[in-house]
């Protein structure tokens, strides 16, 4: 995004602010979808929800054809809100309550077993129709925080010790229709080779599952975890992607005999390069070891930094060159609240606007109200034009859901 609309649109809207170039998103979208014409198997793309939850991005989106992947009551909202169609929306956390199980079977999604347990509360709700998130222990050699399908990780049926295949034996006995089976490896994936074994152990899968209880899948859902350039890592792009699996999803269909769609849940790779965090420089501090830029946000706005140690890039908006060498760092009274280590931009001044890039996909929608501090606002630029999606919250928000009773 132009730095002069950037300029202005922090001007009109204030900062710390969230700028979306929904424009991004669309290709994004077409450029996944693009990726998979000539899939052995008919294709189905849920977007994973939870990397940004805006509705208006969701609304992009799901004109795009896509579902939707989702991970609590809250976000089955957000897509239906959104216009996702039930029938293609996912559910698949980890930890429901009988009532997130409720909400799921009465909105007619599809929901996915992650532990044997749920088996008895799906049932109980009414439901029938059920998926099973199994967990492939299979290493993504990625952020071991982002690292979803180790032996040791807590998501999904483990195929180990036959307790993914027992579960769903269990599922069948107590009436319940296995339609699909699912799996997330892990997330910011740059390497083909985890997905190809995934695959390959998923199509294994759904063989036994033929030969031994006669199942045939309505869909094999692969998860996401395509990861952008956030540095100078070598791009993995779409066509990666969707290559890693074509082999081993055709070779698969050919032993099973039949045709299950395969179900893709991409979040990072549509939102994350499309948003950008401005914020406003405090005041610059040297110290004897650095120079600080203190900024209008910490990791309350942005906190992959501090939680996974990311790189975003940095830049000052309208100055180009590099000439001093500082840290960006946030406002919370925290050490680990920097946003960018050791990064040469040029010389920053009080009132400069620095702007985080790549902080589309988990930037709001893991923002929080720490050292309370309202949320940021945020804005859509579509065909050059800014629309603000999200009011800033108000100091006052903060107070509203609270009680204080005089007599304490
Ligand atoms: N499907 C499931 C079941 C997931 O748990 C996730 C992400 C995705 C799909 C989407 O994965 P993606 O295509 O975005 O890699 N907050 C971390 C990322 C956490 C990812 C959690 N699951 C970060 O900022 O790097």
């Amino acid at each position: 995004m132009d730095d002069s609309l950037l300029k202005s649109i922090a001007g009109k809207y204030g900062t710390p602010l969230y700028v979306y170039d929904g424009d991004l998103v669309l290709e994004r979208c077409r450029q996944f979808k693009n990726a998979f014409k000539g899939f052995p198997v008919k294709v189905k793309f849920c977007y994973a929800v939870k990397a940004n939850t805006s509705l208006a991005i969701l609304k992009l989106i799901q004109n795009q054809g896509f579902g939707a992947d989702v991970v609590s009551a809250g976000e089955l909202d957000a897509a239906l809100n959104a216009g996702f169609k039930p029938s293609d929306i996912i559910y698949t956390s980890n930890s429901k309550s009988d009532e997130d199980i409720k909400a799921a079977v009465k909105a007619k999604i599809n929901i996915t077993i992650d532990n044997a347990a749920e088996i008895e509360a799906v049932e109980k709700a009414g439901g029938r129709k059920v998926a099973f998130r199994v967990n492939p222990d299979v290493d993504a050699k990625t952020h071991p925080k982002v690292s979803t399908a180790l032996s040791g990780s807590k998501f999904g049926l483990h195929f180990t010790n036959d307790i993914a295949f027992n579960a769903v034996k269990k599922a069948v006995q107590a009436g319940l229709q296995p339609v699909g089976i699912h799996c997330h490896i892990g997330s910011n994936i740059k390497d083909a080779t985890a997905f190809t074994e995934a695959a390959g152990k998923m199509m294994d899968f759904a063989v036994r599952l033929k030969k031994e209880l006669d199942i045939k899948l309505d869909f094999i859902d692969f998860g996401g975890g395509l990861g952008v350039q956030y540095k100078d890592e070598i791009a993995f792009t779409p066509e990666q992607f969707a290559g890693a699996y074509k082999s081993a999803v055709a070779e698969g269909v050919k032993k099973l005999g039949y045709a299950p769609e395969a179900w893709f849940e991409p979040g990072r790779f549509i939102v994350a390069e499309a948003g950008i965090v401005l914020a406003k420089v405090n005041n610059v501090k040297e110290t004897p070891a650095k120079k600080f830029v203190n900024v209008d946000c910490g990791f309350n706005v942005l906190v992959r930094p501090a939680m996974y140690d990311a790189y975003h890039k940095v830049g000052v908006v309208g100055k180009n060159g590099e000439q001093e060498t500082y840290d960006i760092a946030g406002y919370l009274c925290e050490s680990g609240d920097i946003l960018a280590k050791d990064r040469a931009l040029p010389k920053v001044v009080k009132g400069d606007l620095i702007k985080i890039q790549n902080a589309g996909a988990y930037g709001f929608s893991m923002a929080s109200n720490y050292n309370s501090q309202p949320l940021p606002a945020e804005v859509l630029v579509k065909g050059g034009k800014a629309h603000l999606i999200r009011k800033r919250q108000t100091i006052k928000d903060l107070y509203e859901r609270q009680l204080t009773h005089s007599d304490l």
